[in-house]
């Protein structure tokens, strides 16, 4: 078994529990739904609703452009949205339906304790807007989680910098005062990250910040980062990026 798919086991096996749950208790509070469905499904992509979870501070979009293009040079940890639809699987092929792949985003990172199930109003707006966006990108988009951490060689850190603003800052804010960040919650590079890690010795906290990068929450680091696999973000820009970190 490939480490992506332990990876996925466990949200699985919650979510059978949660929808048990939601079944049982046939809760009666229903979502607030501006407008038509599509409107709806737009509305949830913009806002950290997607998840009830009040600690939630991620929308779709903090992950995902609607096209490469829209992405706008940023380096998203997500694939573009558009076409997503007509793909024939997702998560690098480790999972088969578009809504588990979905509710897989609001588990982890969004912190929603319950996934979407099909019926549901915000599936099925979800649904609306991404058949209108349909035709971009259908096939699978190739992305691999990085199983096994190693060590990059040196980088440079003028070329750095340009990373972190592409891919890191929009959470993390400016580097050595946050500012802007998308929460609290993510730490001031590389300051608040240092002090965490005091006690290890500089090798292997450079280790530990290639791990976050490239695990995100997963196989066992916690927290809500999202990963970087390498198709969105190569072992050449981390290396820069640790070098402008000073890593
Ligand atoms: C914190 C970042 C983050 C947030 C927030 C997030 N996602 Fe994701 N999403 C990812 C990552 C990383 C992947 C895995 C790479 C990939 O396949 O796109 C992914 C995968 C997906 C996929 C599978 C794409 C494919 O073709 O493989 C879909 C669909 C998706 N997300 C939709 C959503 C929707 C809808 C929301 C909002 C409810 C959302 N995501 C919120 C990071 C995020
Ligand atoms: C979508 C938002 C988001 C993006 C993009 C993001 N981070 Fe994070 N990062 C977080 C959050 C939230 C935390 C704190 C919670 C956690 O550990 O997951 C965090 C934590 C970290 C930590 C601390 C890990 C620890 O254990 O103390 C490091 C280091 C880090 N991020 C580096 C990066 C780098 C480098 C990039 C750019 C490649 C990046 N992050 C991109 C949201 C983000």
């Amino acid at each position: 078994m490939t480490p992506g798919l332990a990876v996925l086991r466990n949200p699985a096996r919650a979510w059978l529990l949660a929808a048990w749950a939601l079944v049982l208790s046939a809760c009666a509070c229903e979502p607030v739904a501006p407008g038509s469905a599509m409107a709806h499904g737009l509305w949830l992509r913009e806002h950290p609703q997607a998840s009830p979870s009040q600690s939630n501070f991620y929308t779709c979009s903090t992950c995902h452009a609607l096209t490469a293009a829209s992405a706008n040079a940023r380096i998203l940890p997500g694939a573009p949205l558009a076409g997503a639809i007509a793909r024939p699987s997702f998560w690098g092929g480790q999972v088969r339906d578009l809504l588990p792949a979905i509710n897989v985003c609001r588990f982890w990172f969004m912190d929603a304790k319950q996934p979407w199930l099909p019926e549901q109003a915000e599936a099925r707006a979800v649904w609306a807007w991404l058949e209108v966006a349909a035709p971009a990108l259908p096939e699978a988009v190739t992305w691999s989680a990085v199983g096994s951490i190693s060590d990059v060689p040196a980088g440079q850190a003028a070329a750095g910098a340009q990373v972190y603003q592409a891919a890191c800052a929009n959470c993390h804010g400016k580097l050595h005062s946050g500012s802007g960040r998308i929460s609290k919650q993510a730490p001031i590079l590389p300051e608040e990250f240092l002090a965490e890690h005091q006690e290890y010795s500089p090798q292997d906290r450079r280790l530990i910040g290639i791990e976050k990068v490239r695990h995100g929450p997963f196989l066992g680091y916690g927290g809500r980062m999202p990963p970087f696999a390498r198709q969105v973000l190569s072992d050449a820009q981390l290396a820069d990026l640790l070098a402008y970190l000073g890593l």
